[in-house]
């Protein structure tokens, strides 16, 4: 059973205080909804702060990026070693960073390398943008890349997030059925490079225009295991709704 997971991307919004207002505001109820993977990914600023305010919560922290060397001369990053003192979890390769900040798909191997040494779980986030999509290139882009992954990283425990890149912060979502179909050609594919023990146990996110009203639609499907929530992890009414219609349909009756 893959237990299911949704995690806030709070990208670069709030400030030290307003992230600190969100979590004391998120925390009580969170820690009532059970049979859900809860994780917060607020600024690397916050970070610590959120630390204290979840002293003893089952909600889990996670950053969004990370460099891979462990220090140095690399003025302005922020390594593994650091992160792994603050939290459990870090996004890696989201398109905004291989968007806005070229990242490449060997750096995010690199990154992903990094963080599994330490032992933060990567949440490594796929997906094609609007004209790949258009030109079906779709499986060829997925495929480009997952290529890297290694057998050892899903043995570790990394989550993948599809994230088409056209459904981003545009309000204009996948339908469930083609998420379920896309995240369904993710884990044939993963059995073909490493078989289908680790393909049946990786947890696949969707993202991209999440909300308390559309998260139904994701969550019923069966290859969906949770969701990666940007926009609407910043309001408290409507995550904890996400969260708790997760935990409602994905119970094992
Ligand atoms: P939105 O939910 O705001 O579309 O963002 C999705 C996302 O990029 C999460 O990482």
């Amino acid at each position: 059973m893959r237990i299911p997971m949704i995690a806030g991307n709070w990208k670069m919004n709030t400030t030290v205080a307003e992230a600190a207002a969100l979590v004391k505001e998120m925390r009580p109820e969170l820690d009532r909804i059970d049979n859900v993977d809860k994780v917060i990914c607020p600024p690397f600023v916050s970070l610590a702060a959120a630390k204290e305010l979840l002293k003893g919560s089952s909600v889990k922290l996670g950053a969004q990026n990370l460099y891979f060397e462990e220090k140095g001369a690399y003025t302005g990053e922020i390594s593994p070693l650091m992160l792994a003192e603050l939290c459990q979890l870090v996004i890696i390769g989201h398109s905004e960073r291989r968007q806005y900040f070229h990242e490449t798909a060997e750096l995010v191997d690199k990154k992903v390398q990094a963080a599994l040494k330490v032992g933060l779980k990567p949440i490594l986030c796929v997906g094609e943008t609007p004209r790949e999509n258009e030109a079906g290139k779709t499986e060829e882009v997925l495929s480009r890349q997952l290529s890297l992954t290694s057998k050892q990283a899903y043995h570790t425990g990394l989550v993948l997030a599809y994230e088409p890149i056209w459904a981003i912060g545009t309000g204009k979502a996948a339908t469930g059925e083609q998420a379920n179909q896309t995240i369904g050609f993710i884990r044939r594919h993963i059995a073909k490079q490493h078989g289908q023990e680790i393909a049946q146990s990786v947890r696949i996110l969707y993202g991209g225009s999440v909300t308390a009203d559309n998260i139904a639609e994701f969550i019923k499907q069966p290859e969906i295991d949770g969701a990666l929530v940007g926009g609407a992890s910043l309001k408290t009414s409507q995550f904890l709704s996400i969260v708790k219609q997760t935990s409602e349909i994905k119970r094992v009756k």
